[in-house]
């Protein structure tokens, strides 16, 4: 008997799709389970584009949803991108027309994931995205499937390659945020627009996801709190640093009995903890199980071969008949979990105040935080040398406090920034629950 031959239709031919179409052409019998994968159809918002391969034996198609309802198409592969738009169309359609699905797309699957569930189990049709998270690094299998004996309690770490490169620049080269980002799109790592990374939307869109899979609920990317790094200054980079910690753009989701708190922002990380240590474009992932205890996952999360390699996995789970849910459960009983109010999240701080030298100032700052029930951890005043205009002659005092509730801290943060002797508004950073 021959194997069968999987007829792979491939929306979007970016650097992913550039990589899955080399290894498709290198490897098309790669499948454990056997058969051999052939890409018989492309799509892509131009045709002429210069590319790394020859796309001119293959069936070419201006409109991805006629490609994913192809006659010459089994399985429809989606690297276009964005939540809605072309990419949810042809995905969509796909689905309807009972074709297996791979995406890269964490957008989309953040943001939509639960109706196009719902639309892969009414036509049995499976619906795979282990490309969307961590690109080549295994995160959505490890909790969709191996972690199902265990109740996760949560999943936190860093997911966005290109603020993780940036936050290391600025430590390593002692340049603005400004300046490592005009960078790194002038060598091609951010994109011209940088808005999804910089502003921490990508990063909630794969941590969303993550939630869902960690949780057994539809995601909820509306329910995600977002900061992104823009506001990160060289100071506090040094400042956090003399404490004794680095700052990493931190995802997370954690369960509590009141919900779910799914949270993006930059937070401080000890020195000699793992998540510290990812520098560059490294992703790193902990998560918490309630017997299985702590597992940590480390690897690229962007990038051609790495990112192929796991749209390529999803094709030979495909290609092996696997059939799970979509998420963890069948879609029809998904439902958004209820999100905690992140005011009421208790943690520790990094908090900074630009205040004038001159005596007491230390006393008010000190008692107004007592007076609001905020225990001081450690604190730092430091003599900044050359320091820049915008310091308009202050001095920094940087501390950590203990465990707080947000709104506390918030409260007593805006009481200081009252103070004759502050000159700037304050900064708050959260000490990462790793
Ligand atoms: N833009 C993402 C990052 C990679 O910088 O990590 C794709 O998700």
């Amino acid at each position: 008997m021959t194997a069968k031959t999987w007829r792979i239709g491939v929306a979007g031919l970016g650097t992913v799709g550039a990589g899955l179409l080399a290894f498709l052409a290198e490897r098309p019998e790669f499948a454990p389970a056997g058969g051999r994968a052939e890409v018989t159809g492309v799509s892509a918002r131009s045709r002429s584009r210069p590319r790394p391969f020859d796309i001119s034996p293959l069936p070419w198609f201006d409109d991805p949803v006629a490609l994913a309802t192809s006659p010459q198409v089994d399985l429809f592969v989606e690297l276009v991108g964005g939540s809605d738009g072309p990419a949810k169309a042809a995905v969509e359609a796909a689905l309807k027309a009972g074709k297996p699905v791979v995406t890269a797309n964490k957008a989309l699957i953040a943001e939509h994931g639960a109706e196009l569930a719902a639309l892969a189990e009414a036509s049995g049709a499976p619906l795979l995205f282990e490309a969307a998270v961590m690109g080549g690094t295994p995160a959505v299998k490890m909790l969709r499937e191996a972690m199902v004996g265990d109740e996760i309690k949560s999943v936190a770490g860093i997911l966005n390659g290109t603020c993780n490169y940036i936050l290391t620049e600025m430590e390593a080269t002692g340049r603005s945020f400004a300046e490592v980002l005009a960078e790194a799109q002038r060598l091609g790592y951010a994109e011209a627009d940088p808005t999804m990374d910089v502003g921490g939307f990508d990063a909630a869109h794969k941590i969303s996801i993550l939630a869902a899979l960690a949780f057994g609920c539809a995601p909820n990317f509306a329910a995600a709190e977002i900061e992104g790094i823009e506001q990160v200054e060289l100071l506090d980079i040094a400042m956090a640093r003399d404490l004794g910690y680095r700052i990493k753009l931190v995802a997370s989701a954690d369960r509590s009995p009141d919900g779910v708190l799914v949270r993006v922002h930059p937070s401080l990380a000890p020195l000699n903890h793992p998540l510290a240590q990812a520098g560059g474009a490294l992703n790193a992932l902990f998560i918490e199980g309630t017997r299985i205890g702590r597992i940590f996952l480390q690897g690229p999360g962007a990038g051609s071969g790495p990112t192929a390699a796991a749209v390529a996995a999803d094709i030979a789970d495909v290609m092996a008949g696997a059939q799970r849910p979509v998420f963890q459960g069948p879609a029809k009983s998904l439902v958004a979990f209820t999100p905690v109010d992140p005011s009421k999240s208790v943690g520790r701080a990094y908090l900074r105040f630009l205040v004038k030298d001159e005596p007491g100032v230390i006393a008010a700052v000190s008692e107004t935080l007592a007076e609001a029930g905020v225990s001081i951890e450690s604190f730092l005043q430091k003599p900044v040398e050359n320091a820049p205009e915008s310091m308009r002659g202050g001095v920094p005092i940087v501390l950590t406090t203990h465990a707080v509730a947000e709104s506390v801290l918030k409260a007593a943060m805006e009481r200081i920034a009252g103070l004759p002797a502050v000159i700037d508004r304050p900064r708050l950073l959260r000490i990462a629950r790793i």
